[in-house]
């Protein structure tokens, strides 16, 4: 059974202390973070809103305007600024899982309400929420006599860099599920991208542009433009509906938050919470049953072409390939085990005919509720897989008697999946209507205590804060593509760039921890990887539910299994000990349930010496070590498998040196000595 963990969401918890004014004047205005050091003006030019950003007193946005244009009138010029108020909040909030458990949240607020001067008097209110680590910003409609129902055709938010920047970026055109490769290159030279955006402005500033709490809006991308005034101006470019149209709404209504992530170190945005603290604070008032761990699965075996999905002499899901499984993950502690192809509609062409599938009628060599109650025997349940194949409709019509049997029979969570761009063959997932699909799949389930693992999903925006039972997501290429990637796989710098991309969104499921890189079905491609950077990808690329990805033989008798076996996914505190985004990045996590602490550390394609310094250890006590890294020899490209360990005692003030092999990685258990 999965284990229950008892907590409480207390989302608005500690001494919040709110304070409200309201500010006298009409020109522009400044709100500053809390330590000083962000510096954000407000103002209205020639009847346009617009904003300035410094930083220790850098200019890192120029001005930049603000607005929209709806379907009946332009809703961007023509302003006057009616009135403004300001609020500061300070408190702390716990979070039921996560890479941090108390989260700090610390801003002061500027709103600046305006209104349009011509004979409508439309009303548009801005709010500013400046951190010590960035801002975000919205966009209010008040409920007024001339704006009901309105269409946003364009977002008219800029961000004018004055410096043409090195960013980390994914196109959103020609890019299907946010699986592209993550490049480097000048804003300027990229096409319009996907947020998150990383933006390295120098060797000690780094932005991140993205967004918080999407709920009924569409997905934000960016276009990079030459205006005048910046070396480069990013204008928002929202993923519209089939029609052209971007956002329906209705009034009152407010638009997702702007954010704009600001450090010193690559480090500091891994640790940043700037936007969970822009989204809502729990809707679950009890979240006992929202629980954390790990699963197996017949998965990798269909993506190596040992089985199939659909039915036939290969079906991967069957009572008896099932029972193996969930006999494993009994004998090794895993929670789940996953089971994909279990259900009617894989037959013909899935990707295509989603509304053939069911959700509740399995297969008849696929014994479900045998099955499910010989692993809750056993103390595992089943995940249960609910591909789509993007019919969302047929989908949404089956949520509530798919997930009342689930309850019935205990399963709690579930991956959902995607595998069609357009969900019901027209609209994209990234739109309005994909946004409030996602949302009503994440809501219901709630409704029956289920926790989402969703595949080919929304970028997430830290909605987890609301919806804690939104565990986890695709969103990138992940381990899939060393299965049948034609490129051979993901690249080596890949794991070191996306814990400051892609992870700065949510949680990943990547689906770590491939030990046997052999491929029948496609020669040469492989995790380029060596094994030892696989167990680091459980510390580097979180999740609250992170799958054992190999098939299980695979594991019988490995001496590195047991580090997969114990790493734990719900932690207490993360420090990121040193990085550089793209190459390499040691992180260190402490356990939520325990004084146990893991490392994990990995590098691209060039070998490596690292330091590790634990520093992050309570003062006074001796720990015992245990290394797992690169064995002599070991070499991605050459022989990937040679893996050393050794125990040592450590203390706080102890450091130890590392070596990473080409594309290598290391992992460190670290326990009390008693
Ligand atoms: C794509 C998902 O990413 C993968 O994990 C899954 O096996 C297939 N779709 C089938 O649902």
């Amino acid at each position: 059974m999965f284990k229950k963990q008892n907590h409480l969401c207390r989302c608005l918890a500690a001494a919040l202390l709110f304070v409200a004014a309201p500010t006298a004047g009409f020109a522009a205005d400044v709100v500053t973070s809390p330590d000083g050091s962000i510096k954000v003006t407000i103002g209205v030019k020639d009847g346009r809103p617009y904003y300035t950003v410094n930083h220790n007193d850098k200019v890192v946005v120029n001005t930049s305007y603000l607005g929209f244009r709806l379907s009946d009138a332009p809703f961007d010029n023509d302003f006057k600024i009616t009135s403004k108020s300001r609020n500061t909040k300070h408190g702390t909030w716990t979070q039921p899982w996560g890479e941090d458990r108390v989260v700090d949240c610390h801003y002061n607020e500027l709103r600046v309400n305006l209104q349009q001067k011509d004979r409508l008097r439309r009303q548009l209110s801005l709010v500013f929420r400046v951190f010590n680590d960035g801002l975000g910003f919205r966009y209010e409609f008040p409920r007024q006599k001339n704006l009901g129902d309105f269409q946003i055709m364009e977002e008219k938010t800029q961000i004018a860099m004055p410096v043409d920047a090195e960013a980390w970026t994914e196109p959103t055109n020609r890019t299907r599920y946010y699986e592209a490769l993550w490049t480097k290159a000048p804003l300027s030279t990229k096409d319009t991208v996907s947020t998150p955006i990383t933006i390295e402005v120098g060797d000690s500033l780094f932005m991140v542009l993205h967004e918080a709490n999407l709920t009924d809006y569409a997905s934000l991308n960016y276009t990079p433009r030459h205006l005048p005034g910046a070396d480069v101006t990013l204008v928002a470019a929202l993923t519209p509906w089939s029609n052209g149209v971007k956002v329906y709404a209705t009034a009152p209504f407010v638009s997702p938050w702007r954010t704009i992530t600001i450090t010193k170190t690559p480090g500091e945005l891994i640790t940043s919470k700037l936007m969970l603290n822009l989204n809502e604070p729990c809707k679950i008032a009890d979240t006992s049953w929202i629980t954390t761990g790990k699963y197996v699965g017949i998965w990798w075996g269909m993506h190596m072409r040992d089985y199939t999905w659909s039915q036939g002499p290969n079906h991967g899901a069957t009572t008896y390939n099932a029972k193996r499984y969930i006999d494993f993950a009994a004998r090794h502690h895993m929670k789940g085990v996953l089971v994909e192809g279990w259900n009617y509609g894989w037959d013909g062409d899935w990707t295509k005919d989603g509304d053939k599938f069911s959700f509740t009628n399995a297969y008849p060599d696929y014994d479900l509720e045998g099955l499910q109650r010989y692993a809750l025997d056993r103390g595992v349940s089943l995940v249960a897989h609910n591909e789509t194949g993007g019919a969302a409709s047929n989908y949404e019509n089956q949520l509530d008697s798919a997930f009342s049997l689930y309850r019935r029979l205990g399963i709690k969570v579930i991956k959902t999946g995607y595998v069609n761009p357009l969900m019901d063959d027209k609209e994209d997932q990234h739109s309005q209507y994909g946004i409030r699909h996602y949302r009503k799949v994440l809501e219901t389930a709630a409704k029956y205590h289920i926790m989402v693992i969703n595949h080919e999903p929304a970028m997430p925006s830290g909605l987890c804060r609301t919806w804690p039972n939104l565990m986890s997501g695709e969103g990138m290429r992940g381990q899939e593509y060393n299965a049948w990637s034609s490129d051979g796989g993901n690249p080596p710098y890949h794991v070191c760039v996306l814990p400051f991309t892609r992870g700065l969104a949510g949680a990943m499921d990547f689906t770590p921890g491939i030990f046997d890189f052999t491929n029948k079905a496609q020669p040469g491609t492989r995790p380029q990887t060596t094994v030892t950077k696989q167990l680091a990808e459980y510390i580097l690329l979180y999740s609250p539910w992170q799958m054992a990805a190999d098939k299980i033989e695979n594991y019988e008798g490995h001496p590195a299994f047991s580090f997969i076996e114990t790493v734990p996914t719900n932690f207490e505190k993360t420090v990121v000990l040193d990085a550089k985004i793209g190459s390499f990045l040691t992180i260190a996590r402490k356990d939520r349930y325990s004084d146990d602490w893991y490392v994990g550390s990995a590098t691209d394609e060039n070998p490596r010496d690292i330091t590790v310094n634990f520093s992050f250890l309570d003062k006074d006590n001796q720990y015992v070590a245990e290394v797992f890294s690169d064995g002599p020899g070991a070499d991605y490209r050459t022989n990937p498998y040679p893996i050393s360990y050794e125990r040592i005692l450590v203390k706080s003030n102890d450091s130890l040196k590392i070596h990473l092999a080409p594309s290598g990685g290391a992992v460190i258990r670290i326990k009390y000595a008693r």
